[in-house]
């Protein structure tokens, strides 16, 4: 049987796509292999078209435009939070809330600036994101470490950790970029 050249131009053509697919799916398992949270990363990353054509530095960019409207929507529900423990006159909540709203719009402040630098200055990014993470990680601690006896737990506990989840990536990703300082050698 003879093969038209059309359908071999055909085959092949679907090969190379099919390789081009592989690839880039390569691209992102590796490049979330080397974040702390992989598995996250690579459903993050996957759910979002712009992933396609998206070099490493693009993909952090991705996880980075994720984490921002996370943490700003966090920032609002705790701006919530305070106001109705205000209302309420529950104080040591609305002490704790307080501050975690202090630490919540350093961390939004902190990742607004994040992307800007990207590619062209690895190690400003990586130390805001760095700042980033531990606003979160201070606005998360406020209720589990100096919680008074009948104190409240954390009520923003998931988005404390889907935050903190998807800055570490970013991070891991822009790390694996490399800074030229030591911070970008450890992960
Ligand atoms: C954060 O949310 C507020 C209220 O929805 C909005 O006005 C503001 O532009 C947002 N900021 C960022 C950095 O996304």
């Amino acid at each position: 049987m003879k093969i038209s050249a059309r359908t071999q131009v055909l085959f092949l053509l679907l090969v190379l796509f099919d390789l081009y697919g592989l690839l880039r799916a390569d691209l992102i398992a590796d490049t979330c292999q080397k974040t702390f949270y992989p598995g996250i990363c690579v459903s993050t990353l996957r759910s979002n078209p712009r992933s396609a054509g998206a070099d490493v530095a693009g993909l952090a960019h991705i996880v980075f435009d994720t984490a921002l409207p996370k943490a700003n929507s966090t920032l609002n529900l705790v701006n919530e939070l305070y106001a109705k423990a205000l209302k309420a006159k529950e104080k040591s909540f609305f002490e704790y809330l307080s501050n975690c709203l202090n630490q919540y719009e350093e961390a939004v402040s902190s990742l607004n600036g994040c992307t800007e630098y990207l590619g062209s200055d690895n190690f400003g990014t990586v130390l805001r994101a760095t700042q980033a993470v531990s606003y979160v990680l201070i606005c998360e601690k406020e209720f589990i470490e100096l919680r008074p006896i009948g104190g409240r737990a954390s009520p923003i506990t998931a988005q404390n950790n889907a935050v903190e989840q998807l800055v570490s990536i970013a991070l891991g990703i822009v790390k694996s970029l490399g800074c030229n300082q030591p911070i970008c050698s450890f992960s």
